[in-house]
C-alpha cells in the first residue's frame, strides 16, 4: 500500500486519532525517496561495498568523534605537555592531582590515555565516573572489588584467600563505611600502586561526597599509602576541595587542562586525515583552528560536518564553503542542547548588548576555563561601561552570567556552561556570512577585539 493511499484512507476516517487527522496533508506526502542509512550498522570498514566516498563517509566517524572520548592513543593528538605534568606528579612527587577545565576540553581523553601508560607502567589503575547518584560507598566498593587480595599487605601472593581470587572488597564491612575503614584497607596496598581516577568530578553533586574525598586525600596521605587519586572536574572542585580540609593543599596538584594549541588541532585533523583519506588543505585546517579556538571538540564536530559535506558533494578534498556549511550544522546541534531559559537569556542580553561583544565574550570564557576576568575583559568592554559594571548589569538583567562563588578576583561565568560554545559558534556563522569567507581578514578582525 502506498504512503499516499493510507492518508487519504485516514482524512476519511471518522475515528477519534486527532494525530492522524490533524496532520497537513502536504507534510506527509513524501516529495520524494527518503534519506538512507549510508552504511551498514555493523562496526566493520574492512569488506564493506560501495563506492569509495562511502567507504569514506563510514571511516569519517572514526576519524573525528564528537561525541566521544578518544581511547585509541593513535587519535589522541598532542597534549605532551599536560601529560609529563601528570606522570611527573604522580611518579616522582607522589600526589594526588585535581586535573580541571571545561566540558569538551578533552579530560577525559587524557583520563584514558593516562590510564593506558600507567597501566604500561604496572600500575594498578581503576576508573570511575561519577554522576549525580554516586555515593561514596558504592564507588569505592566497585573499585576495590577490582583490586585482588594479593596486593594486600597481610595476605601472600601464595596465601589461600588471595588464590580463591578474593579481592580487598572483601575486608570491607557489609553496607555503607567510612573514610577510616576504606584507608585501613587501601593503607596496606603493597607490591605495587594503584591509580584511582574519579572523572566527572563536577557531577556528583553531593557536598558530602565532596567532603569524603577531601578526607580520603587526607588520611591516604597521612599513611603514605601506596594510593593516588586522580580527579577530573572543574575548577571549583579543586577549590572546595582544599576548602573542606585546607592541609591537603600540600597532598594536591591542581592541573588546568589548556586549550589546545594550533600545532595540536593541526595533528588531530592529521590523524582524522589518516584514518578516513579526506583531504583537508592548510587553508580549511586554518578555518578550524580559527572556529575552534584550541577546543578539540569544536575541531572535532566541525572536521566531522565539513568532510562530511565533502563528500556530499562527491569530492574528496574539503573546501572553504563545507567548512561554513559545518558551522551552520553545528550551531544548530548546539542550539538543542542549550536550554530555553539561556536562549531567552541571550535574546533578552542582545537587546541591550551588540551580539559581536557576547560572542567575543563567549569566547573569552571558552579559552580562560570558563572564566570571564575582570582585568582580561577590560578592552573589550571599556565602552559598554567598564568590565565590571558590565558583567554585574548582565547577571542582574539577564542570569546569562554570573559570579563565580568565593572567587579571589571577582570573576564571573556563563550560568549555563553550553552557552559559550553556541555564543561562539553562532557568531563565527555571522562573521563567515558576512564577510567574503577569508582567513585573514577574519584572524585580523577577530583579534582586533582581543
Ligand atoms: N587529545 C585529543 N585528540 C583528539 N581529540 C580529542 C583530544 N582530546 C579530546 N578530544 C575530543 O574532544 C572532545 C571532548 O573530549 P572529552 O575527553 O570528552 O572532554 P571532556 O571530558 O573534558 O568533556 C571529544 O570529541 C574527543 O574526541
Ligand atoms: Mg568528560
Amino acid at each position: 500500500m502506498s504512503v499516499k493511499k493510507r492518508h487519504s484512507d485516514a482524512d476519511g476516517d471518522t475515528s477519534t486519532d486527532l494525530r492522524f487527522r490533524k496532520t497537513p496533508r502536504a507534510a506527509v506526502e513524501p516529495s520524494g525517496p527518503l534519506p538512507r542509512f549510508q552504511g551498514s550498522g555493523a562496526d566493520q570498514t574492512h569488506g564493506v561495498h560501495g563506492s569509495p566516498l562511502q567507504r569514506m563517509r563510514m571511516r569519517m566517524r572514526q576519524a573525528f568523534t564528537p561525541s566521544q572520548p578518544v581511547f585509541n592513543p593513535s587519535m589522541f593528538a598532542g597534549r605532551n605537555e599536560v601529560l609529563t605534568a601528570l606522570i611527573r606528579a604522580i611518579e616522582d612527587q607522589r600526589l594526588h592531582v585535581v586535573t580541571y577545565g571545561e566540558r569538551g576540553i578533552g579530560k577525559t581523553s587524557l583520563m584514558h590515555i593516562l590510564s593506558r601508560l600507567a597501566r604500561e607502567a604496572r600500575y594498578v589503575v581503576r576508573y570511575a565516573s561519577c554522576g549525580e547518584e554516586t555515593e561514596f560507598s558504592d564507588m569505592f566498593r566497585a573499585i576495590v572489588r577490582d583490586i585482588p587480595l594479593l596486593y594486600h599487605a597481610d595476605f601472600a601472593p601464595t596465601s589461600d584467600a588471595s588464590e580463591e581470587g578474593r579481592s580487598l572488597a572483601d575486608l570491607l564491612p557489609e553496607g555503607t563505611f567510612n573514610v577510616p575503614q576504606l584507608t585501613d584497607v587501601l593503607a596496606k596496598i603493597s607490591g605495587t600502586h594503584v591509580l584511582l581516577i574519579l572523572d566527572e568530578f563536577d557531577r556528583a553533586h553531593s557536598p558530602a561526597f565532596r567532603r569524603s574525598i577531601a578526607e580520603l586525600i587526607k588520611n591516604l596521605s597521612d599513611r603514605s599509602a601506596r594510593v593516588q587519586l586522580v580527579i577530573a572536574g572543574v575548577a571549583g572542585n579543586l577549590t572546595e576541595l582544599i576548602e573542606h580540609i585546607p592541609s591537603i593543599r600540600r597532598n594536591i596538584m591542581g592541573l588546568q587542562v589548556p586549550n589546545m594549541t594550533q600545532g595540536e588541532i593541526e595533528q588531530l585533523v592529521h590523524n582524522a586525515e589518516t584514518v578516513c583519506g579526506m583531504k583537508f588543505t592548510d587553508e580549511e585546517i586554518g578555518f578550524i583552528n580559527l572556529v575552534s579556538y584550541g577546543s578539540p571538540y569544536i575541531a572535532n564536530l566541525i572536521g566531522q560536518h565539513a568532510g562530511l559535506n565533502a563528500i556530499d558533494r562527491g569530492d574528496t578534498v574539503v573546501a572553504v564553503k563545507d567548512i561554513i556549511l559545518a558551522v551552520h550544522q553545528a550551531v544548530e546541534e548546539i542550539r538543542h542542547r542549550v536550554t530555553a531559559k539561556s536562549v531567552h537569556f541571550v535574546t533578552e542580553a542582545e537587546t541591550f548588548v551588540p551580539s559581536d561583544t557576547l560572542g567575543l565574550l563567549a569566547r573569552s570564557a571558552l579559552y580562560n576555563g570558563g572564566r570571564l576576568d575582570i582585568a582580561r575583559l577590560e578592552g573589550l568592554l571599556r565602552d559598554l561601561g567598564g568590565s565590571e559594571a558590565f558583567l554585574r548589569n548582565l547577571s542582574e538583567k539577564t542570569g546569562l552570567v554570573g559570579p563565580i562563588p568565593y572567587d579571589p578576583a571577582g570573576a564571573y561565568s556563563f550560568n549555563e556552561e553550553g552557552v559559550p560554545v553556541y555564543l561562539w559558534m553562532r557568531q563565527m556563522a555571522r562573521w563567515l556570512d558576512s564577510a567574503s569567507p577569508n582567513l585573514q581578514s577574519l584572524q585580523r578582525s577577530i583579534s582586533q577585539c582581543d
